[in-house]
């Protein structure tokens, strides 16, 4: 039990928080030259993020679970303080009091969400009380499919207007993923009757189709950006990061699937 505990708290940390440092990297290069109160914040939260992160890399599974347990309380509070200097950035630009600085609201928004879900992660893990399956199943997929559908816009909004097939194609799958969320949330309140095991089941499989394809276009627009073959502002770290978090997203569907059915988890070779 507690080295299941260890087990999961280290892939939540190492997972989020180089997604953490990363999100301080990127809010910086939408900020103004003159914002530098607002950069050297930026500065902060990437170092701050960049030592957890090499902290969380050097424990291992036989780390002493009173340990991780400190450790994840303190990243916590290290996730609120971000969590936080997001909020007030978003404030800052929907009020427009950072004209011409390049970070879209939605973007902003979107960090906040992934970094309140990394707070709630760590209590649960802390906490030691997890939801029970089928609500996890239906929370879980609710937050990721906006997460995914988020992303496309981004990708739709920051390649090149005169890349006209890849913008074609980001934007249908803001609307497949639109359309997914919906379906959700339907599902979500239409519970507990709608947590059969065949309606969940089916719930996860249209859902991974749909992620696989996403995760694909991700691996080739990353790639495209890398080989500077397409024309876009987006950096090929941020191309690189949505691509993981749609690869992390797979990844809680099939151990979702694996709980729910007794299948053996079938990672993709790719
Ligand atoms: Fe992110
Ligand atoms: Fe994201």
């Amino acid at each position: 039990m507690s080295e299941e505990f260890v087990s999961r708290s280290l892939e939540e940390l190492r997972f989020w928080s180089r997604i953490m440092k990363e999100h301080s990297l990127f809010l910086k290069l939408g900020f103004r030259c003159e914002d530098k109160q607002l950069i050297s914040e930026a500065d902060h939260f990437y170092a701050l993020f960049e030592s957890i992160e090499n902290r969380a890399n050097a424990f291992t599974i036989g780390t002493d679970p009173n340990v991780i347990r400190k450790f994840n309380e303190e990243v916590y509070q290290a996730v609120s303080f971000i969590w936080a200097f997001k909020r007030k950035v978003l404030g800052l630009i929907v009020t427009c009091q950072l004209p011409g600085a390049n970070n879209f609201p939605l973007l902003v928004d979107h960090v906040s969400r992934e970094a309140n879900y990394f707070r709630n992660r760590l209590s649960e893990l802390n906490l030691g009380r997890l939801e029970p399956l089928p609500d996890a199943i239906i929370d879980e997929n609710v937050f990721f499919l906006r997460i995914m559908a988020d992303h496309a816009k981004f990708i739709s909004h920051l390649l090149d207007p005169s890349e006209r097939k890849l913008v074609e194609q980001a934007n249908h799958f803001s609307q497949e993923f639109d359309q997914l969320l919906f379906q959700a949330r339907d599902l979500e309140s239409m519970r507990p009757q709608s947590q059969t095991v065949p309606l969940l089941d089916q719930f996860l499989d249209q859902n991974r189709v749909s992620v696989k394809s996403l995760r694909d276009f991700k691996k080739t627009a990353r790639d495209l950006i890398e080989a500077c073959r397409i024309k876009s502002i987006i950096h090929p770290l941020l191309a690189d990061h949505v691509f993981r978090e749609a690869e992390h997203f797979l990844f809680i569907i099939d151990m979702f699937e694996n709980s729910l059915t007794g299948k053996p988890v079938q990672m993709d070779v790719h």
